[in-house]
Parts: C-alpha cells; structure tokens; sequence
C-alpha cells in the first residue's frame, strides 16, 4: 500500500485550469500536491498515476514520493474561494498527494539529463502511451540537478474505455506512439537500447508490485472487470501485452 497521511492545511491552488492541483499539508509535517478525486477526469486519473509513477520507480527514474492523503470536512469547510471549496467538498476521502519538490524548476532544456536516461524516460512514455511530456507540457521537474517526473494521469487512457469496449489488452498493444513531439526526443540515445535495458526489468512481479500499491476504492468497475483483482490483472495484462509487441510503439532511433 501507499502510505497513508491526513492533510492538515489547505495551502492554495497550484495554478488555474486544468484540474486544479491544490499543495497542502499533511499531518506528517510534509508537503503535498494533491490531486483531487473529485476534479473532473475522475478516479481514473489518480490510477494512472501510481501506475506509471511506480512503474517508473521501479525502473530506476525519479517520481516524487506518492502517498494517499485523506481530506476532512472541516478543511473544505473553513476555505474561503468558492471554487476551492466545491472542489474540496466533492474530494473528501482519499485523493493522492505527491511530494512538493522545494525549488524544483519546470524542464526547460537547460540542463538536460544523461542520453540514456532521456532515452528510458521516452520509453516509458511510449510503453504507457503517456502524451503528456512535450514541450508545451514537460511535466518533467529539475530537481537536484536531475529530472523528476510528474503527471502521467493522461496515460493508459484504454482504462477510460473499458464501460463500454471492455478490456482488450491486443487493441492497446498495437497502438502508435508519436515519438516527434515527446520533450526528451532529441537528446535521448537509442529507445532499441532502452528496450533491452527495461522489458526484462517489467517482470510479472514489479507489475503485481506496482498494481497492488492502487487503493481498492479507486478502481471502478466495468462490465467483465468487476472485481478490484480483476481491474489489476487487466492492468498488468495490457502492460505485458504492450512491452511484448515494441514494433508497434517503440519510437525509432535517430538516424
Ligand atoms: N511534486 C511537485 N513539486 C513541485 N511542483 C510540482 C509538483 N507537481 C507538480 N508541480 C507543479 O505544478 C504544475 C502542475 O502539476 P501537474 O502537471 O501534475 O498538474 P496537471 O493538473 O496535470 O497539469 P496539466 O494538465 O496542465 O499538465 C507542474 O507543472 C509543476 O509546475
Ligand atoms: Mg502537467
């Protein structure tokens, strides 16, 4: 399981737009981004990124420790903005916070990280069909003079499919990947090489690993995934599926 902490302290909005992010304080004197349950692309969102957030751990990257974060009514109550306090009344309960990197900076290009890093970073973007690491949207901090990733709830978006197509591992498999506009692109080394360094790492066990670490409460059910057991093999299933297939998605090397 992630660890498990209540937040203390709404502090204020990460920026507008988009699904407002909040930083708060948690009662283990830490400090969170939270992403919220209730903004509007739903508990799917918050999957996605433990999945790729822990997958990416477990292949050696950085990500920002993940916790889950309890938020209590009296913290939604004594907010002031309307807007916020919407937000924070319909994600009571369990949201999922992401370690504040004090004095990190966005990805500008000025320090970019080693070849082979770059290039394990685009293959796990490809992998997990992550189209949210471009240059209009790095989301990729420098921190400590290396690259931290942050937001991947816009990939294995087959999950928002599954009400009404169910799970079809062999679909996902098969899908492209547009390597052209990733932010890593030009100073990666070979994603052929990155393939051999990481297919072998995404063992049944890391992905297991990874699966469990989602709160039951956060995966819904679909026709023929009823269980939260079943939705974590299915997850894990798509993945293996995927890492089998790299003719489909692997970007190719730089000539
Ligand atoms: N752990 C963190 N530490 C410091 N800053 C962060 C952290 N996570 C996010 N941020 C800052 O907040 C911004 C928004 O975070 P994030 O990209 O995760 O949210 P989002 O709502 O998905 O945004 P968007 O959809 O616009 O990409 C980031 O671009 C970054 O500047
Ligand atoms: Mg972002």
């Amino acid at each position: 399981m992630l660890e498990q902490i209540t937040a203390t302290r709404y502090v204020t909005p990460l920026k507008e737009g988009g699904s407002l992010p909040g930083i708060v304080e948690a009662d283990d004197l830490g400090t969170y981004v939270l992403k919220f349950r209730g903004a509007g692309q739903g508990l799917k969102v918050l999957v996605a990124e433990v999945l790729v957030g822990e997958l990416a751990r477990g292949l050696g990257l950085d990500v920002p420790r993940l916790a889950v974060v309890d938020l209590q009514a009296p913290i939604a109550k004594y907010e002031a903005d309307e807007e916020v306090q919407d937000l924070l009344t319909a994600s009571l309960g369990h949201n999922l916070g992401i370690d504040f990197l004090p004095g990190s900076f966005g990805y500008d290009g000025s320090r970019p990280p080693a070849a082979d890093v770059a290039a394990d970073i685009l293959w796990l973007d490809a992998l997990t069909a992550n189209v949210d690491r471009t240059w209009s949207n790095p989301n990729l901090l420098v921190w400590h003079r290396r690259p931290w990733l942050i937001d991947h709830g816009a990939a294995l978006y087959f999950h928002h499919g599954w009400p009404s197509r169910g799970a079809d591992a062999e679909r996902f498999a098969a899908q492209r990947f547009d390597a052209s506009t990733h932010v890593l692109r030009d100073v990666a080394s070979s994603p052929a090489a990155a393939h051999e360094r990481l297919a072998p790492a995404l063992t049944t066990e890391l992905l297991d690993r990874v699966t469990a670490l989602v709160p039951d409460e956060w995966l819904e059910p679909a026709p023929g995934l009823e269980s939260s057991e079943s939705l974590r093999t299915a997850y894990r299933e798509h993945l293996q599926a995927r890492v089998a297939n790299p003719a489909a998605w692997l970007p190719e090397d730089a000539s």
